[in-house]
C-alpha cells in the first residue's frame, strides 16, 4: 500500500485531488487541511511526519492571492518558499517523494515562443517570486521531486475565472475583460489526474516539468468561451479592455509547449 499526504486539502486542486483518486485500497491518502496542517509551523510539519511515513506528499498548499501577495509579501515567501523548505526537509528524511506546484509567473512574459522548462525564469511580481524561490529551496533539498508548473487552473471548486464569471454570468452583469494578457487555462481536474498518474505509475523521472492544458488565449477569450458554453443562456454582454488595472505586474504572454 502507498501512502500519500495532500496539503492545502481545502483549495481547489486538491479537491480535483480527492475527486481523481484511485478508488483503490493500494492508495492511502491523508488530505490536510490548513487548520490541521499548517505548512509554515516547521515544528507541526516534523511532527507529523515523525509519526506518519508517506511515499508520496503533494503539496498543493499555497498563498495564491496574486493581488494581495504585493502588500503581504512576508507571508506569501512564508507559504511559498519557506514552507516548502520544511516540507523538503520532512520528506527527505524519509525518503518521500514530494509533489509540488509551481506557476507559469515564475517567467517574465516577453518570450514570444513557448516557454521551456530550461528556459531562465524572471517573475515579475511578489508571487512569482515567492513561488520561484520555493521550488529553489526544493532543488537545493532533495531529489526525489516533481515541480509541476501550471498556469491559469480552473475547476468547479473555489475561487477562479471560470467561477467568477458564472457567477457574475447568473447575476446578468455587463462585463469587461482584459486582453492584455495571454496564457492557458488549464482544468485543475487535469492536473489532478496527471498527479496521480505520476504517482500510480511509480516513475522516477524526477525534476522539473511543465503542465497546461493545449492553446493559448486571453482572459477575454476565456470568457468569451464560458459565456458561450454556460447552461445559463445569460443575457450578459462582453466587452475588451486593452488596460485593467491590478497592483500585481502580470506576465504578457506565457504559453507551454503543446503536449502530443
Ligand atoms: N490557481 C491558479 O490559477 C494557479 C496557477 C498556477 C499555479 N497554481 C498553483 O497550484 C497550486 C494549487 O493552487 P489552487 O488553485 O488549488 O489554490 P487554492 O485554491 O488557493 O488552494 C490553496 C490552499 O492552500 C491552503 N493554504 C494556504 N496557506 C496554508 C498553510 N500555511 N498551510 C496549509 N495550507 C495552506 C489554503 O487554505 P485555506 O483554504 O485555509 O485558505 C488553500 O486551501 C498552488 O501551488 C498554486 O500556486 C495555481
Amino acid at each position: 500500500m502507498k501512502k500519500i499526504l495532500v496539503t492545502g486539502a481545502n483549495g481547489q486542486l486538491a479537491k480535483c485531488l480527492i475527486d481523481a483518486a484511485p478508488k483503490s485500497e493500494d492508495y492511502k491518502v491523508d488530505y490536510l487541511s490548513r487548520a490541521a496542517l499548517d505548512i509554515t509551523d516547521e515544528v507541526s510539519v516534523l511532527e507529523h511526519f515523525s509519526s506518519n511515513t508517506y511515499d508520496y506528499c503533494i503539496n498543493t498548499a499555497a498563498y495564491t492571492n496574486v493581488e494581495k501577495a504585493e502588500s503581504e509579501q512576508t507571508q506569501a515567501f512564508l507559504v511559498n518558499a519557506a514552507s516548502v523548505q520544511f516540507l523538503a526537509n520532512a520528506c527527505k528524511n524519509q525518503a518521500t517523494t514530494l509533489i509540488h506546484i509551481s506557476t507559469d509567473y515564475v517567467f517574465d512574459g516577453t518570450k514570444s515562443t513557448a516557454y521551456e522548462e530550461t528556459d531562465a525564469t524572471n517573475p515579475i511580481n511578489v508571487y512569482g517570486a515567492s513561488k520561484l524561490k520555493g521550488e529553489l529551496l526544493l532543488s537545493q533539498t532533495m531529489e526525489q521531486y516533481f515541480i509541476l508548473r501550471t498556469s491559469w487552473l480552473y475547476s468547479q471548486y473555489g475561487h477562479n475565472f471560470l467561477n467568477t464569471i458564472l457567477k457574475h454570468l447568473a447575476a446578468g452583469k455587463d462585463l469587461t475583460i482584459t486582453t492584455e494578457q495571454v496564457g492557458t487555462p488549464t482544468n485543475a481536474n487535469d492536473l489532478a489526474q496527471c498527479i496521480w498518474q505520476i504517482i500510480i505509475s511509480e516513475t522516477k523521472a524526477y525534476g522539473l516539468y511543465h503542465y497546461s492544458n493545449n492553446g493559448e488565449a486571453t482572459w477575454f477569450d476565456f470568457a468569451s468561451e464560458i459565456l458561450k458554453v454556460s447552461p445559463l443562456l445569460s443575457n450578459s454582454k462582453l466587452a475588451k479592455t486593452d488596460h485593467y488595472p491590478t497592483f500585481a505586474k502580470r506576465p504578457k504572454k506565457v504559453s507551454f509547449l503543446q503536449q502530443k
